[in-house]
């Protein structure tokens, strides 16, 4: 497929292949010669049914990583390739399609709307998308309501973003990643602000979107509770991707690897 094509078609086109493929990719901020030089010479290709952790200390690039490959930023240099597209030759606009229409992204400071309730920030992906008709409006409702339950917040979905503690919140920005079914997730440190209980909640439901529509995931955590749902795990230290573990008994869905 020539990656330059459109973004209306891409989304349903080649399913085998790689939702997101990084290579070569390096990340400096502010200007190559004074610059910090956040991420350096990355390879890295995440496939359907994946879940992939990418682990590291502060400071050592994970949230650089999960910008560019979640279509944030530009890379400095390398390329990146989205669902077949190479995302240096779109436009913004075709950029921002492709990003709605395929990923949910849980931020690391979890960006939600505070003047929105739970069930509001929740929704906001498909009502950007589009304008839903009264009964397509009803089923998106319906699926917020679930998505809080599953998550422990059933009897928040009508609180705003203030009254809910940094759990809470979290829970809120996982579910607003989940509710338009994209097929990959990316997660920047998703349970930091999470107990055990509320760990297993999120993992167990990542689990189950991964077993039940294949979708992927690529979370960036410090967290080592997580890493029984992994299907691979990288390191990163200093802006590099050093070791590369596939977790045994752990293989993608249609892997052939
Ligand atoms: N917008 C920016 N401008 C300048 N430097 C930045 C910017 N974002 C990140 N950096 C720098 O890039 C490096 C990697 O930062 P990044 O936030 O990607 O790491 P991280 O692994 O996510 O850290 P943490 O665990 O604290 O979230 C750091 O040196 C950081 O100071
Ligand atoms: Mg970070």
């Amino acid at each position: 497929m020539d990656p330059t094509q459109s973004v209306k078609t891409a989304a349903s086109a080649r399913p085998s292949a790689p939702l997101v493929s990084l290579a070569r990719v390096h990340k400096v901020y502010g200007g190559t010669l004074l610059g910090v030089h956040a991420l350096h010479d990355i390879d890295l290709q995440v496939d359907r049914g994946e879940i992939v952790a990418v682990c590291g200390p502060c400071g050592s690039g994970k949230t650089s990583l999960l910008n560019l490959a979640g279509l944030l930023e530009p890379a400095t240099e390398g390329s990146i390739v989205v669902a077949s597209l190479l995302v240096a030759k779109l436009s913004d606009q075709a950029r921002a399609e492709l990003r709605g229409d395929l990923i949910g992204f849980v931020f690391q400071s979890f960006n939600l709307i505070p003047v929105m309730t739970a069930r509001e920030n929740v929704l906001l992906p498909l009502l950007l998308r589009a304008r839903l008709e009264r009964a397509a409006l009803a089923a998106a409702h319906a699926r917020a309501d679930l998505l809080l339950g599953e998550l422990g917040l059933a009897t928040h979905a009508n609180d705003y973003p203030p009254r809910l503690d940094a759990s809470q919140c979290q829970r809120v920005a996982i579910a607003r990643a989940l509710i338009a079914r994209p097929r990959l997730v990316i997660a920047d440190e998703p349970t930091s602000r999470l107990d055990h209980g509320a760990t297993r909640l999120v993992m167990d439901l990542f689990a189950r979107q991964q077993q039940e529509h294949g979708t992927a995931f690529l979370i960036a955590t410090r967290d080592q509770r997580q890493l029984s749902r992994v299907t691979r795990t990288l390191q990163l230290h200093e802006g590099r991707l050093q070791g590369v573990a596939t977790l045994r008994g752990r293989r993608p869905l249609g892997a052939q690897r």
